[in-house]
Order: structure tokens, then C-alpha cells, then sequence
């Protein structure tokens, strides 16, 4: 396919979508649409990340990342002992990737610089050549495509040597990660005019500090945690403001920073704990990094200081475990974003707790002080973390609206589900077709300044813990093959019309009889 013209691979796949198609499916096109239209200028693109897709991991001069170097420690990581080390083959195939991105018709790519790739030792005495033209050429040709990229600077993949000097808790990651941006807006500014710094830091400090559930694997409970996100909020501020005064007034982009934050329902939404409980969470979770960056006063919420140092206290610390903020910090933080990126897939129930199986003391989850349960009758596809509850979207950009007003636009910067694989996905295309209605019903009847969406993602990939047994494709890759293959899924014809019509249909794909019978 590599060999082939952009167009004829075009036509290639649209008619590989057709036959899926002809497979059985019913499709009634122009009835049950919803009554919403999506706006004008509504930005509709799809998400990958590189670590997931790039594969190469030590080709064209590329350094290690902390999870190549993890993973190859510890070959059973993942439950299908894989690693990332082709992953799909994206490093060889973007070509393939670009052509599938125009399939869907969207406007919009994010991806993800490898630091490594760029800054094989992370420090920016030595860019490699290699890497900085292969990102150029990726850029080049989505641009030739008519795809805007959305590049995101930081998607967790640390280079070795720094994570070596102790990763996120150390505070000289704030420099070492303003001269890897300074580098990447050099390179590549002139033609990418969306950057985002970083992809979900609670992610990466609660599981990867906090935990052992991502690399780095550090266990560092309720310590780390709060010095992971500390540094991690420092660095972006200073790369917004690098961004802001040496490149903007040139390059005339935006720049912001992807958080990810689940809904929390109150358990029984008629008991008082269990509403703080829900609260606590969210403050917690999403308001520990969006409150320094998005609310009118900065720092960190009341509530977070107010916890963590009262069980600091109570634990013999004499200063608190959340480090704090100078007043130039705080100043300096404040506003540094032009959107909130909003990485959002699943709803918990709330109630309090003072001790759960599996929590440490102290812990960012012992802190939190929360119970977190799923509701037994929303569905669970694939992994067990993500349950299907579509009207969460709403209310979490409720929320965030209340919190931190209309003004700063949302992007949802990714969404998606999960399943254990399949071409015929209808369950996805069942989620994509709710959550999207929630976020045009948060448009149009709350008032949610939504200007933009990124299905997660473009196809199978490396899912961190996962390995490749859990699959969020809206194409399937097929592994086991040396090419990698890749192959649309219903869920891309799907969106696909989404994203033509700017209307969600319920009925465009449905699960006909015929096809389960001969799945
Ligand atoms: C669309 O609008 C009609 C008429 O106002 C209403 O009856 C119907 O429930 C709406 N459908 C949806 C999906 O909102
Ligand atoms: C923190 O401790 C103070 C003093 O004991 C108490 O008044 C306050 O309610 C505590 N706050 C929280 C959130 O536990």
C-alpha cells in the first residue's frame, strides 16, 4: 500500500468502508439523525499518541524512553508481554496513517513528538537530525492533506537519562522541558499553530508516580504524586510562556494542556457524603491541576491544601506533602492555557472512605478519601475501568464550565471506548454516537464552550498497561502481520458520516440480525 499514490489508497480504503458496508449492515441514512447540528467551524479530528503507534524505538538515532527501557526490564508488564518496540509500525507507515485520517474526512490530527526521538539524552545539546526530519515530513504531508496538526509536546514518554535524575520530582524537568519546547517550536512552529504540552498529568503522576500501574512505576505514595504534578504544572506554565513571548508573536499559534477527568456521581445522590464525596474527588483529580491554571484566584484548590496538609500534619510531617507555590509561581501559572484540553471516557460512583483494599498511608488515593464503585448496569466492553454512562460527558463539562466559566474554550482533546477487538464494533459505534449527542446537548442547552473533538483513536495501538489486547481503533491493526494492516471498522464509517453530516444518526449503523449470525 506504501507504494501506491495518496489517492489511490484513498479509494482503496473508502472502498474497503463500502464493503463493510455490503456486509450486512443496515444503514438508513437521513432518519433518526438528532435535531442538533454540530457548529460551523467545529473542529473534528482524531488523536494518537507516539509512544502507542510509532514503533522504531531505536531507529534514526533515537534515544530511550522511560517506558522502552522499563518494559524491556520487565518483559511481563503487559499481560500479552509485548512492548512498544514496533508497536503499529507508524514510524514507516504514517503515509498509511495520513491517508486513513483523510478517509474520515476530519480536519484535524493530534499526535505526539517523541522527546527522545527529538533529544535522544533529553537535554538540547543534541538534537537528532534524523528524528527532527521525520517529524518535519509527518507535518509536511498532513499539511499537504489538508489536516491541521494538534501537537502534543509530552504524551508520557520520558526520555531515560531524565527520568534517570528522578523524572517529574525533579525540579530542573521545568528547564529541561522548556528547551525541549523551545527546540520543537523552532523545527516545527512555522506550520504547527496548536500545540498542547502535556497529556493527562494526573494520569502520569497517579499511576506512574503514586503507583505501579504506569512507568515509571516509582510507588511513591502521596509523595511523588504531589511533586509530579507540582513540576509537571510548572513546566507547562513555563513552555506557555516561551511559547508566548519568543514564538506567538511570529508564529501566531495557541497553545494549551490535555487533562483527563472521569465524571464522579454521587453514589446516592440523595446522601450529603456521598455528593462531598463526589466533589472531593473532583477537586482532587481534575481541580489539582486545572484550579492553578483555569480559576480566577490560581494555586491550588482550597480543598486539595486543606486535605493534604491536614493529614501531612496528622502524619508527623512538619510541611505539607503538596509542595506550594510562590506568589510569582502562582501568577505565572494562572491563564496559561488558550483551551482546556479535555481527555474524557468514563463515569465511577462516589462515597467516602477512610480505607480501601489496595490503599497505602499515605496515598493520593488515601488523601482523596473516596470509594470509587461502577454502576452494575452500565456496560463494560473491554477493560475494566471504562463503563459506558454517555450523560457523564455532559455533566463533566457542566462542571468544569461552572468552575472556571465559558471563557477559555474546551477541546475535547480525546474520547473513546474500549473492546477486546473486531471490525464489526458496534458498541462503539453505539458510544460514539451517545457521548457525541451529550456534548451537543452541553452545547446548545447548558451553554458549554466546546469547540472541538478528537475521537480516541485512530487505530489500535499500544495501550500502556494493556499491551495490545485492549482496542480503541476506529481502524484495526492487525498485529501479527509484518505490515501491520490496517483495516477500517464500522466505528470509522461511522464517524465518518459524523463528521460529513455534522449529525448524529442512530440509525446509520445498526446491528442487523443477519450479521450476528454470521460474526
Ligand atoms: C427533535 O425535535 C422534535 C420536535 O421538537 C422532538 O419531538 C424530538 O424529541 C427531538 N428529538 C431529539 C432527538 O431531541
Ligand atoms: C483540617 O483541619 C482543620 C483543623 O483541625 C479542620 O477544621 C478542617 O475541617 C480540616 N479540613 C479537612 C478538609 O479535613
Amino acid at each position: 500500500m506504501r507504494s501506491s499514490s495518496g489517492v489511490a489508497q484513498a479509494a482503496a480504503i473508502i472502498a474497503s468502508l463500502s464493503l463493510c458496508f455490503a456486509n450486512g449492515v443496515s444503514a438508513v441514512i437521513g432518519s433518526g439523525s438528532s435535531n442538533f447540528t454540530f457548529p460551523e467551524n467545529f473542529m473534528f479530528g482524531v488523536a494518537t499518541a507516539a509512544f502507542q503507534i510509532e514503533g522504531a524505538w531505536n531507529e534514526g538515532g533515537k534515544g530511550e524512553s522511560m517506558w522502552d527501557t522499563y518494559i524491556h526490564k520487565h518483559p511481563d508488564y503487559t499481560p500479552d508481554l509485548s512492548n512498544g518496540d514496533v508497536a503499529a509500525d507508524s514510524y514507516h507507515k504514517y503515509k498509511d496513517d495520513i491517508v486513513m485520517i483523510q478517509t474520515l474526512g476530519v480536519e484535524y490530527y493530534r499526535l505526539s513528538i517523541s522527546w527522545p526521538r527529538l533529544l535522544p539524552q533529553g537535554t538540547d545539546n543534541h538534537i537528532n537530525k534524523e528524528g527532527a526530519r521525520y517529524y518535519r515530513k509527518v507535518l509536511e504531508e498532513l499539511i499537504k492533506a489538508n489536516i491541521t496538526p494538534v501537537v502534543t509536546l509530552f504524551h508520557w514518554d520520558l526520555p531515560t537519562p531524565l527520568m534517570d535524575l528522578g523524572g517529574w520530582t525533579n525540579p530542573k524537568m521545568v528547564d529541561y522541558f522548556e528547551d525541549y519546547a523551545r527546540v520543537a517550536f523552532t523545527l516545527y512552529g512555522d506550520i504547527v499553530k496548536i500545540w498542547t504540552t502535556i497529556n493527562e498529568p494526573h494520569q502520569q503522576c497517579y499511576n506512574g508516580y503514586d503507583g505501579d500501574y504506569f512507568v515509571p512505576a516509582l510507588n511513591s505514595h502521596g509523595v511523588g504524586v504531589y511533586l509530579c504534578a507540582h513540576y509537571l504544572i510548572l513546566g507547562h506554565a513555563r513552555v506557555y510562556h516561551l511559547y508566548d513571548k519568543e514564538f506567538r508573536p511570529h508564529q501566531k499559534g495557541k497553545i494549551g494542556i490535555t487533562l483527563d477527568a472521569f465524571w464522579a456521581e454521587p453514589k446516592d445522590p440523595s446522601k450529603v457524603e456521598d455528593q462531598e464525596a463526589a466533589e472531593r474527588y473532583l477537586q482532587m483529580r481534575v481541580g489539582l491541576f486545572a484550579h492553578p491554571i483555569y480559576s480566577e484566584t490560581g494555586d491550588y484548590p482550597a480543598l486539595v491544601r486543606e486535605v493534604v496538609n491536614n493529614n501531612s500534619m496528622l502524619q508527623g510531617y512538619a510541611r505539607s506533602r503538596l509542595p506550594v507555590f510562590s506568589p510569582q509561581e502562582i501568577e505565572m501559572v494562572r491563564g496559561s492555557s488558550d483551551f482546556f484540553g479535555l481527555n474524557h471516557y468514563t463515569t465511577f460512583l462516589m462515597s467516602p472512605s477512610t480505607m480501601e483494599k489496595g490503599w497505602f498511608v499515605p496515598s493520593y488515593d488515601h488523601d482523596t478519601g473516596v470509594r470509587m464503585d461502577q454502576d452494575p448496569n452500565w456496560p463494560i466492553p473491554g477493560s475494566t475501568w471504562l463503563s459506558i454512562y454517555p450523560a457523564g460527558f455532559r455533566k463533566i463539562l457542566n462542571w468544569l464550565t461552572k468552575q472556571y466559566g465559558a471563557d477559555v474554550p474546551i477541546i475535547i482533546t480525546e474520547n473513546g471506548m474500549c473492546d477486546w477487538g473486531g471490525i464489526n464494533d458496534y458498541e462503539r459505534v453505539s458510544y460514539y454516537n451517545k457521548y457525541l449527542y451529550q456534548l451537543l446537548l452541553a452545547i446548545y442547552q447548558d451553554g458549554c464552550n466546546v469547540q472541538g473533538y478528537f475521537a480516541w483513536t485512530l487505530m489500535d495501538d499500544f495501550e500502556w498497561k494493556d499491551g495490545y489486547t485492549s482496542k480503541f481503533g476506529l481502524f484495526h491493526v492487525d498485529f501479527d502481520s509484518p505490515e501491520k494492516t490496517r483495516t477500517p471498522k464500522l466505528s470509522a464509517l461511522n464517524y465518518r458520516h459524523i463528521v460529513k453530516t455534522k449529525k448524529i444518526d442512530f440509525n446509520y449503523i445498526k446491528q442487523s440480525k443477519y450479521l450476528v449470525n454470521n460474526l
